[in-house]
């Protein structure tokens, strides 16, 4: 999978990609991110990407011209999948849009800053916009970096057991169990001891039992068929 991130501030996504999991799909070459500074496409030397609104009111707004730019420069030689733009009014981000994202080939990501992006670049190249959340950020970037990392654990090989992320909470619209290591014994405190017994059908039971019980605490919305 490729993904390009179209940013007026790349050194905010410097280090994110830099470690960990996604260090690891990088040096496989599962994964290739690309940042890109959007000044590159900017419109006259003094590398202006922003203008004022028009009717007013206080915030700059990214002009349209650098990103149509940028986005058609970078859509060559081939068209992207998904053009995402990153904003608070987007769709909410769900482990379901992280695992049909995980399965294309190449995403462009686009931070918006100051008021946001111009809305004819939304309404003529994005296909989907995205929130991380009923907050709002700074800037795109550190969604777009939360985004890139939900998609490339997904991806085949980038996990060392292939299986753990059909484990992780939301998979199936349920919270993870609650997981112990040793001691087994801390401080008086024992670990259930169910997961000391041996029996991995008595195990995984207990689990699903603990996830069940977790998730109708804590995100009954998600055992409603809510997201
Ligand atoms: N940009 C600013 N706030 C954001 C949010 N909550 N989600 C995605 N992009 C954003």
């Amino acid at each position: 999978m490729t993904i390009d991130i179209l940013t007026v501030l790349p050194e905010l996504l410097e280090s994110p990609f830099n470690h960990s999991i996604l260090k690891r799909a990088k040096e496989k070459g599962l994964l290739t991110i690309n940042v890109h500074h959007l000044r590159q496409w900017a419109v006259n030397e003094y590398g202006q990407i922003d203008d004022y609104q028009f009717g007013g009111g206080a915030g700059m707004v990214m002009m349209p011209e650098p990103l149509a730019n940028a986005i058609e420069s970078l859509s060559r030689p081939e068209p992207y999948d998904e053009i995402i733009y990153l904003t608070p009014d987007g769709e909410r981000l769900t482990q379901k849009t992280a695992n049909t994202l995980s399965l294309k080939g190449n995403l462009l990501l686009i931070c918006g800053h100051y008021k946001g992006i111009d809305q004819r670049i939304r309404e003529k190249y994005v296909t989907k916009e995205i929130s991380i959340g009923d907050y709002v950020l700074s800037g795109g970037e550190l969604a777009a970096a939360v985004l890139v990392d939900a998609i490339g654990r997904l991806l085949p090989g980038v996990l060392n057991d292939e299986t753990s992320a059909l484990f992780d909470s939301f998979q199936d619209n349920l919270l993870a169990p609650p997981v112990y290591t040793r001691p087994a014994d801390w401080r008086g405190e024992k670990v259930p001891d169910i997961l000391l017994s041996g029996d991995p059908k008595k195990v995984e039971d207990w689990r699903y039992e603990q996830s069940l019980e977790r998730t109708r605490q804590r995100r009954p919305d998600l055992l409603e068929g809510e997201e």
